[in-house]
């Protein structure tokens, strides 16, 4: 699909987007390379990815005009105390003098101390190896207060956050300093995890919302749900084009994430299920339960509740 949303800073941002977290060195470049060959125009990498580097080089390497791309990267939580460091960090590992969309990529601050291995862009783990996090003494509406000042720099043209919600982005919302509206909340979206309220409410405030994890992330879990199966052998497409096509048709835009050139095409290649169909996908989250897949373990969880 080559079709665009409008942000509510007036830019436009292509619907369907390449995701590149778990693209890793060559794969992630290579990734890139194909996707903006097959009519892409759209990739989102984050800091805590380290793929940054062949992001950029792809995109580079590509050919295609750096203002026909739309580039998003994000702040990572052991820097919410310098996101204008973090930015100007990011850009230059990409290689690029300004990103689209900058965002706070989870609501939550990590002490960068508490990191062992000396890596910032690394998630703390304790001594048994579980994942932690150090929530210091810091609040996401004060990182949203430096955030909120990167638009004026030019070194990206617009800023929203990534896993909030409701309560999250009411808080913001409401707080004091706060002057703009987040452009995006890119969030957990699939079958099994519709998210209704949320992107109610972030239409409702003009918050684009952008699904992660569109398949139900690692090895894909959504493919092998039998009523995705049926539809698309009914429809002659390949099932992720219907999990992909489902998205689109929600109105929000939608990132898959894939490292395999034929998989990158035919993911973009939406088409309209009908509304039977479109129902069926709908009843999945209501006959299994709703699921997170992502990190389903992993405390930061605990701020959604
Ligand atoms: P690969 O990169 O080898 O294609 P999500 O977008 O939900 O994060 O899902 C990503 C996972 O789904 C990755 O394991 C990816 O593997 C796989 N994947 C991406 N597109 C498809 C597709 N069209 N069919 C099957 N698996 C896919």
């Amino acid at each position: 699909s080559t079709k665009s949303l409008s942000l509510n800073t007036g830019a436009q941002i292509p619907q369907v987007g390449l995701g590149t977290w778990q693209s890793k060195d060559n794969d992630a470049y290579r990734a890139v390379m194909a996707a903006l060959k097959d009519g892409y125009r759209h990739i989102d990498t984050a800091a805590i990815y380290q793929n940054e580097d062949q992001v950029g080089q792809a995109i580079k390497d590509s050919g295609v005009p750096r203002a026909e791309i739309f580039v998003t990267t994000k702040l990572w939580c052991t820097q919410h105390h310098e996101p204008a460091k973090a930015l100007d960090q990011s850009l230059n590992r990409l290689g690029l003098n300004y990103v689209d969309l900058y965002l706070m990529h989870w609501p939550v601050s990590l002490d960068a101390n508490s990191i062992r291995d000396g890596n910032i862009l690394s998630v703390p783990t304790k001594e048994d190896g579980s994942r932690a996090v150090d929530i210091t003494n810091w609040s996401f509406i004060k990182t949203w207060e430096l955030m909120q000042e990167l638009p004026k720099t030019g070194k990206t043209k617009a800023v929203g956050v990534s896993n909030f919600s409701i309560n999250n982005l009411k808080d913001l919302l409401a707080s004091q300093g706060n002057k703009l509206t987040p452009a995006a909340n890119q969030v957990e979206i699939h079958p099994l995890l519709p998210q209704n309220e949320l992107i109610e409410f972030c239409k409702s405030k003009k918050i684009i919302i952008e699904a992660y994890s569109p398949l139900g992330s690692t090895n894909a879990p959504l493919l092998r749900e039998p009523v995705i199966l049926e539809i698309a052998k009914k429809n002659n497409v390949q099932p992720g084009q219907v999990v992909i096509s489902w998205h689109a048709q929600r109105g929000y835009v939608v990132l898959p994430k894939s490292v395999n050139p034929d998989r990158i095409k035919t993911n973009r290649n939406v088409f309209t299920l009908s509304d039977e169909d479109f129902e069926a996908i709908n009843n999945i989250a209501k006959e299994e339960g709703e699921k997170r897949v992502v990190h389903p373990n992993w405390s930061p969880f605990e701020i959604f509740k």
